[in-house]
């Protein structure tokens, strides 16, 4: 049985039942977070709480009353849930109105849901026989705040179903010949043993994976730089990584069909980083 938490109470995951006139069901109007969850412990908490509440922020949405309980309610549903290694999803909408109205009303309550699925390590972590992954390169077709983790991904999601159907796992985005990020990760390269980053902006969600490999990267006296990433970089690169929560660190070996001559994993800088990924 899997719980989640939901309107205060932990509950097998089939018994909740949100109002279809909750603002995150009418109208995307809700926010979230994924963390990771190691041996049943947390990766990286305080980094997406810290991100929640500047999601909150940005939308204006007020924190739910159980705030300040967050860790110790996630604990918990981790406790409830049989796996050791779990993906924790906590989604905050407005709440729920009484109308259908663009406006919310003053008084509503946000709601807070949370649940864990069980996380599948990254194959990439000792799997020396394991091509990259494959993914089409598309014009960025999201809004001007990607910076806000919403769950309102209805763009990602129709570029990844494109990926899909033509033979690709993932999408890389771009923007005026600028490549932003992943459907759902963001983006590195390697150029000469150097490694480059997208600045944080409006155009890219800064993700808890990206700040903590720029801090392993720095730790390991790598050269780290944030630069805008042109797509014709793509194609130069020595390395690709795709970076997430549940992604870790991964490689890319084909865009657009077309393969890259990238290192093999014993030999490539992800590796490396990877190994020092969870110390
Ligand atoms: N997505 N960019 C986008 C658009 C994302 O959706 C994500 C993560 C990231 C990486 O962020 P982080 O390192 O904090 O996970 C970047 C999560 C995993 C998801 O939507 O399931």
């Amino acid at each position: 049985m899997t719980y989640a938490y939901f309107n205060e109470t932990f509950l097998p995951i089939e018994e909740v039942r949100i109002s279809p006139l909750d603002r995150g069901f009418l109208f995307g109007d809700s926010v979230y977070e994924v963390i990771p969850v190691y041996e049943k412990k947390p990766f990286l908490f305080e980094e997406h709480i810290l991100r929640l509440k500047r999601s909150l922020e940005e939308t204006r949405i007020s924190r739910p009353k159980q705030w300040e309980n967050l860790e110790e309610i996630i604990g918990k549903l981790v406790e409830l849930n049989r796996a050791i290694n779990q993906s924790i999803y906590a989604q905050i909408s407005r709440g729920v109105d009484i109308n259908r109205s663009h406006i919310a009303e003053e008084d509503i309550e946000p709601t807070l849901f949370i649940m864990s699925s069980d996380l599948t390590l990254n194959p990439y972590r000792c799997e020396n026989n394991i091509e990259g992954i494959k993914v089409s390169l598309q014009e960025d077709p999201r809004w001007k705040r990607c910076d806000i983790k919403a769950t309102t991904l209805l763009p990602n999601i129709i570029a990844l179903n494109e990926a899909v159907s033509s033979g690709s796992q993932d999408v890389i985005f771009y923007r005026n010949q600028e490549v932003t990020e992943g459907a759902s990760s963001n983006i590195f390269l390697v150029f000469q043993g150097e490694v480059f980053t997208p600045p944080q902006s409006k155009n890219i969600l800064t993700g808890v994976t990206r700040n903590h490999v720029i801090n392993l990267l720095k730790d390991l006296n790598l050269t780290i730089s944030e630069r805008v990433i042109y797509i014709e970089d793509l194609f130069k690169a020595e390395e690709i990584w795709l970076t997430s929560s549940t992604k870790e660190i991964q490689p890319v070996s084909e865009i657009n069909k077309k393969k890259l001559s990238v290192r093999s994993p014993e030999k490539a800088l992800w590796r490396r980083v990877l190994e020092n990924f969870h110390n």
